[in-house]
Parts: C-alpha cells; structure tokens; sequence
C-alpha cells in the first residue's frame, strides 16, 4: 500500500501551496504521487464542492453540510485515494477527515461523535499514514486567503473566508487539540513565516516519517 498524507489548517495557512512544494520534492526523488483536494478531488465530489463552497448557499444547515461532505468524501475516497494506495503511489490530500471533525465539529459545534461515525463511515476506515498540520494565526491566514480571492476572478469559493473571525478561532483550537489527541499521526508546523521558512519546517517535521524512513 502506498502512504497517505494530509495536509490541514485554518484558511490561508499555506496548505496548498506547502503541499504542491511536496508533490515537487517527492516526484524529483522518483515517487508517483496523487495529488487532490477535499471536498472535491473527483468529478461527481467536484459538484458537491461547488454547492458546499459557494458564498450563495449561506442558508445550507449545519447537518445538510456535514451529509454533503461525507457525501463527497465517500465518492472521492473510493474512486481516488483507495486506488491510487493500491497502486503504491504516495497520496497527497489537501484536507480530509479532520477538517471535517475541526470545522463542523469545533466550528459549527456538532456533535463530534456522530462526526467521527460519519467519517468513518464515509472512509470506510482509511486514515491518514501523516497528518501535516499547518499552524498560524487565524488573522494572518484569512488575510492571505481574502488577497487571493480579490486576486482571482469566477467561481468564487469564500463561504468559509466569510465566518466570524471566533468560527476560525475554535477551528485552529479544533486543529491543535486533534494533534495532541493523535501525535503519532500529527506533525504541527509553524505557518506564520513564509513560504520558504514553512517549507524547510515542513521538510524537518517530514524527515525520518516518509515511507521508507525518508
Ligand atoms: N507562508 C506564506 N506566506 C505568505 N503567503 C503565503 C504563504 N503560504 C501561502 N501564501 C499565499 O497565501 C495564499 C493562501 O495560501 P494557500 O492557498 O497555500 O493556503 P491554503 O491553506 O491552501 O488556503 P485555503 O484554506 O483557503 O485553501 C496564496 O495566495 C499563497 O500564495
Ligand atoms: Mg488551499
């Protein structure tokens, strides 16, 4: 089986760009990587993140979120992530099952047990081999993530960019506490220095836990 790593944090902490900058590392040391994303990462999950994401579905309810994105991750696990493992290729996955437990749980306060069961449901029990968890202020994050979205023009995907800066707050606390609940799986690196700084703390935290003690 192939090894599985996630990459989470609060918006804008450089998740995206920190995993991109892995893909590159891992493929020049000759490894397949998949590289996706949640809620989406497949076709039939891409239109759920659409409905999931859009600034317009402001009056989706809180238990209509949570089924679209176990929804959407059931879809995405079976038709990518399980695969691709199967073929032995690295899976790199921008957000997943503990984004769900920080922002729908810590976030929206649903109840983390019925959570954990969706999430175990919808993974059919694949977890994460390393779980990489971006850390930095809410403020600096959503700063970073608005100038991108001012930046960019089309489909504009900023439901989340939009909560109070307190939903964020009990989001990087639902992080944090996750990580101290699993540190085997977690590695919390420092997200409030720049790209290259988080990249070489990321590089550290990774060493000696890759697949083969890379
Ligand atoms: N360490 C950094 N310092 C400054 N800017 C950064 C840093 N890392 C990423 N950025 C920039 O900030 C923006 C957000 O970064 P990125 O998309 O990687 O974050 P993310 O965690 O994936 O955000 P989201 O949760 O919104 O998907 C991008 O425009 C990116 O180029
Ligand atoms: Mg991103």
């Amino acid at each position: 089986m192939g090894f599985f790593i996630t990459f989470e944090g609060v918006e804008g902490c450089g998740k995206t760009t920190q995993l991109r900058l892995l893909k590159e590392r891992l493929e020049a040391d000759g490894e397949k990587v998949v590289a996706t994303r949640e809620p989406g990462g497949c076709p039939i999950a891409d239109q759920m993140r659409a409905i999931l994401l859009d600034a317009g579905n402001s009056a989706i309810t809180p238990l209509a979120e949570l089924l679209l994105y176990a929804a959407a991750r059931a879809q995405h696990v079976q038709e990518v992530i399980v695969p691709a493992l199967e073929r032995g290729e690295t899976v790199l996955c921008d957000r997943f099952t503990d984004a769900t437990v920080a922002y729908q749980g810590h976030g929206r306060e649903l109840d983390l047990d019925v959570i954990g069961q969706l999430n175990a449901l919808a993974t059919g029990g694949v977890q994460p081999d390393l779980t990489v968890l971006i850390d930095c202020p809410v403020q600096v994050g959503l700063s970073r993530a608005l100038s991108r979205i001012e930046a960019t023009s089309g489909a504009r995907e900023e439901r989340f960019e939009l909560e109070s800066v307190r939903f964020h707050e009990r989001v990087r606390e639902g992080y944090l506490a996750l990580a101290r609940a699993y540190p085997e799986r977690f590695v919390v690196v420092d997200g409030s220095g720049d790209v290259a700084r988080t990249e070489v703390l990321v590089t550290a935290a990774l060493s000696g836990r890759l697949q083969g003690g890379r």
